[in-house]
């Protein structure tokens, strides 16, 4: 065996694993989990947990590269962490977002774009930030076999013309236009939606008006599901303020800096590596190189 350990594991099987229409089924019947993951042990682990989706969000631009945005994440930023995912993942539906100005220009583009994705990375469902704007995309990719997933209300691609992280649909009017974009993205065939930081009555009006999947994060309990980014709900988003909608199960930045701390201190006193960390070679070769 290498020193390294064992080798990386193989593509996990992916017989029995959730799909956008299995999902779809158990509209009513469950709440659907879905988090993010943006690398292979992160993704064993959410699956192993029994998340129902894993979203390769765009947010690993701000939450893994230490961005301040999305909008610099590209397409093969997104492949390259997709693929380290899709390695790690058995059971439930891998999504990958689509970046910031890959699907915007229109069908052709959207079309493209996708294309490479699920090619390069062995993704079989993208997700796409807008509403009705974004319509004829989403029919386009729905026709072409790929299965998308909508996203309104707080769309952090479109942070600078939302006036920042800002909660969305807090008049009546605003309310129904996210309906409004939320039926037509049902419409184009979007098989779920994500609803981000919206009034909970707002999303509970959208979700009973739909017959595909609510995704709620920061849009309440109606929601047909809900997600959260990893690196918020585990404690390992780096110190500053984190939005409302954020519970934290761990804390695991704290956690890993006190063992780099121990780790530290335990090479500065010569207590690690210990005899049990060490390599043995035959008694006689090492009398030899002693020169006895
Ligand atoms: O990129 C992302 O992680 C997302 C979730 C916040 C829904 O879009």
């Amino acid at each position: 065996m290498s020193v390294y350990g064992l080798p990386p594991a193989q593509p996990a099987a992916r017989e029995g694993a959730n799909t956008a229409s299995s999902l779809l089924a158990a509209r009513g019947q469950r709440k659907i989990a879905m988090i993010t993951a943006y690398d292979y042990p992160s993704a064993l682990m959410v699956d192993a947990a029994g998340v129902d989706i894993v979203l390769v969000g765009d947010t690993f631009g701000m939450v893994v590269l230490g961005r301040c945005d999305t909008v610099s994440v590209t397409l093969a930023e997104v492949i390259h962490h997709t693929r380290a995912v899709i390695a790690g993942v058995s059971r439930a539906l891998v999504v990958a977002d689509m970046p910031f100005m890959t699907y915007e220009g229109g069908v052709a583009q959207a079309m493209e774009n996708a294309a490479e994705l699920v090619r390069a990375s062995g993704v079989r469902a993208v997700k796409m930030e807008g509403g009705k704007i974004i319509a004829p995309q989403v029919r386009a990719l729905v026709d072409a076999g790929i299965p998308v997933m909508g996203h309104i209300g707080l769309t952090p691609q479109r942070s600078a013309v939302l006036g920042g992280f800002k909660v969305q649909g807090k008049t009546a009017a605003a309310a129904e236009a996210l309906a409004q974009d939320a039926l037509a993205l049902q419409e184009a065939g979007c098989f779920c939606i994500v609803l981000e930081a919206i009034p909970p009555i707002v999303a509970e009006r959208i979700t009973a008006r739909l017959r595909i999947l609510t995704i709620g994060i920061g849009a309440g309990a109606a929601c047909d599901g809900q997600v959260l980014v990893l690196h918020d709900m585990l404690g390992l988003t780096p110190a500053g303020p984190l939005p409302r909608f954020v519970r934290q199960y761990a804390h695991l930045a704290e956690d890993g800096r006190k063992a780099v701390a121990r780790y530290v201190q335990e090479v500065r006193d010569g207590s690690f590596p210990a005899a049990e960390h060490c390599y043995s070679m035959p008694e006689e070769e090492e009398l030899a190189l002693r020169g006895l």
